[in-house]
């Protein structure tokens, strides 16, 4: 479907589990979140039965993301059901790593595509510091065998935090060099329950600016993704900065969000969201589970303006990073 925009609105973004395996410092506190309760959450078949109602709609493409997908169960089954949704072409999941390698041969079997890693500093003890507790080499041998299995394009994202990692922007640039994988630096969003604020933000341009070796333009790869992209010369791998806070992308954005929680949100940076979880639940078939999609849809912003101002709605909602699956 095309919104009021004329934005093309065919990516759904699935939050499977609010609960994660670490607590990174920008995004949650060290003793966790109160986690939502099993009966809280969407169970499989009610997401399976959301994705059939909108797959005519137009969503053709779906990311599982978290908290940590991975740490729900029933991922590789999940996968393959959604696979077998007539209309939905593209599956990808967004990860921390920490649990992929065991199942990353299931899971390409069942029919996901692509795969983003979650990974902030090639240090292995600035790993167990900013997750508080995760093992880099697990993530890494993860990233690894996705590569090997031929997971395509394998993204990796690094969230630049000032003090914290912006030392190894070029470092990680470099990986691009011997690995194919698509690395992309994030600027720091005031959406965590870590408390990494303001001053920890650094813009794509500052961010940019530590990468000496030139930078050459390339054309949007493969995911429609919201970053823009570059490449070292003779890299393998490719570049990419993803803006939210110094250059909106919302005139191209495709997506809409699913809550674990059973909630559509029309946008990641602004609190309207509306009931799914309710509207199964109260016994709707899918015309009623489309019009609901339609009306997200009418409702999906222009755009946001989420800034580091204590006023700003995108730095007020009611929703945070874990909680919405970025
Ligand atoms: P693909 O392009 O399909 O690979 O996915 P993606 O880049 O959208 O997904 P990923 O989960 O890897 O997200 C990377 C970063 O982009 C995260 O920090 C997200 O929060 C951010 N991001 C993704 N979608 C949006 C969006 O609609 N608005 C904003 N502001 N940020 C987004
Ligand atoms: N700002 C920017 N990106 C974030 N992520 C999590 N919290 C934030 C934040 N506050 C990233 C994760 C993951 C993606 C889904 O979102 O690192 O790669
Ligand atoms: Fe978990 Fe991702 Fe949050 Fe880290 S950023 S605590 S991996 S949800």
């Amino acid at each position: 479907m095309i919104d009021k925009c004329g934005r093309k609105i065919n990516y759904l973004r699935i939050s499977v589990t609010d609960r994660c395996n670490f607590r990174c410092r920008y995004c949650m506190p060290v003793e966790g979140v109160k986690a939502l309760r099993h009966e809280e959450i969407l169970s499989f078949e009610e997401i399976l039965r959301f994705v059939e109602a909108v797959a005519p709609l137009g969503i053709e493409k779906v990311r599982v993301t978290g908290g940590e997908p991975l740490v729900r169960k029933g991922m590789v089954e999940f996968i393959s059901a959604l696979s077998s949704i007539e209309g939905i072409s593209d599956i990808s999941m967004t990860t921390n790593g920490s649990l992929f390698k065991e199942v990353s041969h299931d899971l390409k079997k069942a029919g996901l595509k692509r795969v983003n890693f979650s990974l902030d500093t090639l240090n292995p003890e600035k790993f167990s510091y900013i997750t508080r507790w995760g093992k880099l080499k697990d993530v890494w041998e993860g990233i690894e065998e996705a590569l090997r299995l031929g997971f395509n394009p394998v993204k990796i994202n690094t969230v630049v935090a000032r003090g914290f990692n912006d030392d190894e922007v070029e470092d990680f640039a470099k990986l691009t060099v011997e690995y194919p994988v698509v690395i992309r630096f994030i600027e720091l969003m005031p959406l965590g329950d870590g408390g990494w604020t303001k001053g920890r933000f650094i813009s794509a341009q500052d961010i940019k600016a530590r990468i000496k070796s030139e930078l050459l333009k390339v054309n949007n790869i493969e995911g429609n993704g919201p970053a823009e992209y570059f490449q070292l010369k003779n890299a393998k791998g490719v570049i990419g900065f993803i803006t939210p806070i110094s250059r909106h992308f919302c005139e191209s954005c495709n997506r809409v969000r699913l809550t674990a929680d059973g909630k559509l949100k029309p946008c990641l940076a602004s609190s309207a969201e509306l009931d799914v979880k309710g509207l199964m639940r109260s016994g709707a078939g899918i015309a009623e589970i489309k019009e609901v999609y339609k009306e997200a849809l009418s409702i999906k912003p222009y755009g946001h303006n989420m800034s580091y101002d204590k006023n700003d709605e995108g730095r007020n909602l009611k929703r945070k990073m874990w909680q919405i699956g970025g």
